[in-house]
């Protein structure tokens, strides 16, 4: 490629900021850890980039009683600990905070309702971000129409854990649906808004290459790992009711697996998108519980182990799963999934790697380590794209095969700007502005995930199985390497 040819490739490839109209977006729970740690900072960083127009106004809301100064101090300190020192420029920081407000207010009584009534505005987006517990959604969605400041434009964003199981996230569905319509409900599962999430789909259905392939023709088997450094301190009797399955699974790893497994929809458009999905998560069949492995992290060298950060001693909670999937349906028949993650594991990484069958015949039989295509989807670190094919090892000595990458990291292929790639958070907020809810989950989708999920909760509950021990900093519990030793595979090594 010449140096011409380069540039031009790299400005078609880097992201456009397209402003978005002009908003107003109450968050709730404003004080909170999310907030302070993934949405304010995320908005500030869109402000940055220009994406925030002018007129746009953040109201940040909680319970805690806080001037808009006290407020204004809350945010600038979230951006001095989570925005990276080169993008806290002075000047784009006043801006910021002149576009914020703040109301206290009580979502489960009457105080701060009509002065947060009172500052909205007519003819502007108005979205409103629930980032509190669950427990609360429908105490706001009440107060939000009883004081008439949502209207049948606004947008609701609510964020998981949706439900515990099929019955809370009916219950939770129909609390929303009481006062908002499908349409405005902005389900969000952050691993949607990951750059390489959005690839994934770009590379199967905007490349002729790999759809013929995708299939159980061609495709041995996939594995989808998330795996996690830190344990569970600090929020263990939190993360004790709920556990791997219910807190990875069924949201995160469910998703990308849907990613993966769906037909092409008809348009890149919300409803076809998340119909296709919906039709993989239908097709997933009963897990046998020879085909469950569950753990829970040891003490070691002095470090707590999972029971006692659960501060439970009892606990049979797991903080590792790994599981073997099938989708009933012809494309993957005879092509198994194997999810897999966990807290305290070997490093911090997540990435699906889809494994090609072996090419039938292979001319080069007196080549040693015959190997298989694998195209590994990372996630993190470092998102980008590995193909691993079979090239000849170089030099003379007959016809020895090598298997090398073609790697692509988004932040070397695209520059400074691809590594400069957007947080989760920041794209999906603007999704919510624009009114795109391609990147979200409808109220079918969590259901018919949970649907799956819970009988086979209710199946190692009701059997009574204990996740076996696993080493920290180890890939999690032994039984796991025998789930794909059993099926002559074996597990990709858990590597940054
Ligand atoms: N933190 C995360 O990384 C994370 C990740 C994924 C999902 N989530 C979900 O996001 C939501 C928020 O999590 P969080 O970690 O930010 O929780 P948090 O730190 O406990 O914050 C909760 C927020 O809710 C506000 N609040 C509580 N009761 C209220 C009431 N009666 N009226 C008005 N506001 C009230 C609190 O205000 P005061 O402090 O002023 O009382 C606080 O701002 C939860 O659903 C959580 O499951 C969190």
């Amino acid at each position: 490629m010449t140096g011409a040819d380069g540039l031009k490739w790299r400005e078609a490839m880097v992201s456009r900021v397209i402003p978005v109209e002009v908003f107003d977006l109450v968050v709730f729970g404003a004080s909170g850890d999310l907030a302070r740690r993934k949405i304010l900072p995320g908005l500030y960083r869109r402000y940055l980039a220009g994406q925030i127009p002018q007129g746009s106004r953040i109201i940040g809301a909680a319970r805690s009683a806080m001037t808009l100064e006290e407020f204004r101090a809350m945010v600038a300190e979230s951006i001095a600990e989570f925005v990276t020192p080169e993008k806290r420029d002075p000047k784009a920081m006043a801006e910021f905070m002149a576009i914020l407000s703040y109301v206290g207010i009580d979502a489960k009584g009457e105080a701060g309702w009509p002065e947060l009534a009172a500052l909205m505005r007519e003819g502007v987006v108005r979205a409103f971000y629930f980032s509190v517990a669950p427990t609360l959604f429908g105490d706001i969605a009440e107060r939000l129409h009883a004081h008439g400041i949502a209207d049948a434009q606004s947008r609701i964003v609510v964020e998981k854990p949706f439900g515990r199981d099929l019955a809370t996230a009916r219950a939770l569905n129909a609390t929303l649906a009481s006062h908002f319509e499908e349409r405005q409900i902005y389900r969000i599962d952050h691993y949607l808004g990951k750059e390489t999430v959005q690839n994934l789909m770009a590379v199967r259905f905007a490349n002729i290459l790999f759809e013929p392939l995708w299939n159980s023709q061609f495709i041995d088997h996939v594995q989808i790992t998330v795996a996690e450094t830190v344990g569970v301190e600090g929020r263990g009797s939190y993360y004790d009711k709920s556990g791997a399955m219910r807190d990875m699974v069924q949201n995160h790893l469910m998703q990308l697996l849907c990613l993966i497994a769906m037909e092409p929809p008809y348009h890149f458009d919300p409803d076809a998108v998340r119909d296709e999905k919906l039709k993989v998560i239908r097709a997933l069949q009963p897990v046998a519980p020879t085909d469950i492995v569950r753990g829970q992290y040891a003490a070691m060298h002095g470090a707590p182990g999972y029971v006692e950060d659960a501060e439970n001693p009892d606990s049979r909670t797991e903080s590792y799963i790994a599981l073997r999937v099938q989708v009933a349906n012809w494309r993957w028949k005879n092509t198994p999934f194997y999810l897999r993650t966990g807290k305290k594991l070997r490093a911090r990484t997540s990435e699906i790697a889809i494994t090609f069958k072996e090419p039938p015949h292979s001319i080069f039989d007196d080549a040693p380590g015959w190997r298989e295509n694998v195209l590994v989807i990372r996630l993190q670190p470092n998102e980008g794209m590995n193909l691993k094919v079979m090239i000849k090892e170089p030099g003379p000595g007959g016809m020895r095969l090598v298997q090398v990458p073609l790697d692509m990291s988004f932040a070397e292929a695209l520059g400074t700007e691809g590594a400069d790639i957007p947080d989760a958070y920041e794209r999906l907020i603007m999704d919510v502005i624009r009114g795109n809810q391609t990147l979200f989950m409808r109220g079918d989708e969590v259901e018919a995930a949970w649907a799956w999920t819970d009988p086979i909760i209710q199946g190692w509950e009701a059997r009574g199985d204990r996740p076996s021990r696993y080493d920290p900093g180890t890939s999690g519990p032994e039984d796991a390497l025998m789930l794909m030793h059993r099926d002559g595979r074996r597990w990709r090594e858990i590597a940054e």
